[in-house]
């Protein structure tokens, strides 16, 4: 890992444009650091797909990244970092981030009656990487699970403020209420999104984790401790967007959830990532 210097950006992925979440946490955290961003606009959602496939997906865009010589790749999907981080820190010699363990321990740290829940994806929550990672931590936290398939269209279509995601959220998340957690861990990209109405809906004693928020902090702790971070002394950084299909959307949607235009949005081929392994 000695080839890497501080002005080299920060690679970051997510299966679409979830991530922008992620992206947004860094930025206000270290906004001297250049970005590359890359959502599989083409190919998502990763959340009903097997393990198998995300990781392949995973490992193309890693080495897409790596080209675009990165200094550190943050897997900003929740669903890639649970089926595909490993094998992607087994492959690659930079530093590799997901977003499970740093939510995890932000959450075992919250939760003093050791009550976590975690919503996600269906292949999250399916690949038991959130309970693993708790445990790890704490083998005595009880950890209570839910899939919540049907949050992320709900946020791309813009209905944060609808009584239909109200509906939905008691739903899906009314058996919390018999299990009473104490911290709730807010585990798919496109969940920060809807951080106020789930706080209505679980009540204020559960404290919500956003795993974005805290893989941001991780970053800059590791970036630190490498002797990694871009110094403050220059210019802002540079953020370059690139997807793997539909610019338009990608541009509309993305600058919403990043709040201001996207400064370089680019399409790479599907061929063109698919060469990559
Ligand atoms: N980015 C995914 C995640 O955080 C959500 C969207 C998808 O299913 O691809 O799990």
């Amino acid at each position: 890992m000695n080839d890497l210097n501080s002005e080299q950006a920060i690679g970051v992925f997510d299966s679409g444009l979830g991530g922008i979440s992620v992206v947004r946490a860094i930025i206000d955290l270290l906004p001297h650091e250049h970005l590359i961003y890359f959502g599989d606009t083409a190919r998502v959602p990763y959340g009903s797909k097997s393990e198998e496939t995300v990781i392949r997906f995973a490992h193309q865009i890693s080495s897409f990244l790596r080209e675009k010589q990165v200094k550190m790749i943050v897997v900003a999907c929740n669903t890639a970092s649970a089926v595909a981080l490993k094998s992607l820190q087994q492959s690659f010699r930079i530093p590799i981030v997901g977003v499970i363990e740093p939510g995890s321990e932000a959450a075992v740290k919250s939760s003093e009656q050791k009550r976590i829940a975690v919503i996600g994806t269906a292949s999250t929550i399916r690949s038991g990487a959130y309970r693993a990672a708790i445990r790890a931590l704490d083998p005595e936290m009880e950890v209570m699970v839910q899939p919540c398939p049907l949050l992320v269209p709900l946020v791309e279509e813009d209905w944060p403020h609808d009584g239909v995601v109200t509906q939905v959220l008691e739903k899906y998340l009314s058996s919390f209420k018999e299990q009473k957690p104490d911290a709730l861990i807010l585990g798919c990209t496109h969940y920060p999104y809807l951080k106020s109405i789930i706080q209505e809906v679980v009540g204020p004693s559960v404290h919500l984790v956003d795993s974005g928020e805290e893989t941001a902090t991780r970053v800059q702790h590791m970036l630190d401790e490498m002797e990694l971070l871009n110094p403050e002394n220059g210019d802002p950084g540079k953020h370059k967007f690139y997807v793997s299909d539909f610019p338009q959307k990608f541009e509309e949607t993305a600058s919403r959830f990043l709040g201001r235009p996207l400064d370089k949005l680019f399409k790479v081929e599907l061929e063109v990532l698919e060469s990559y392994k």
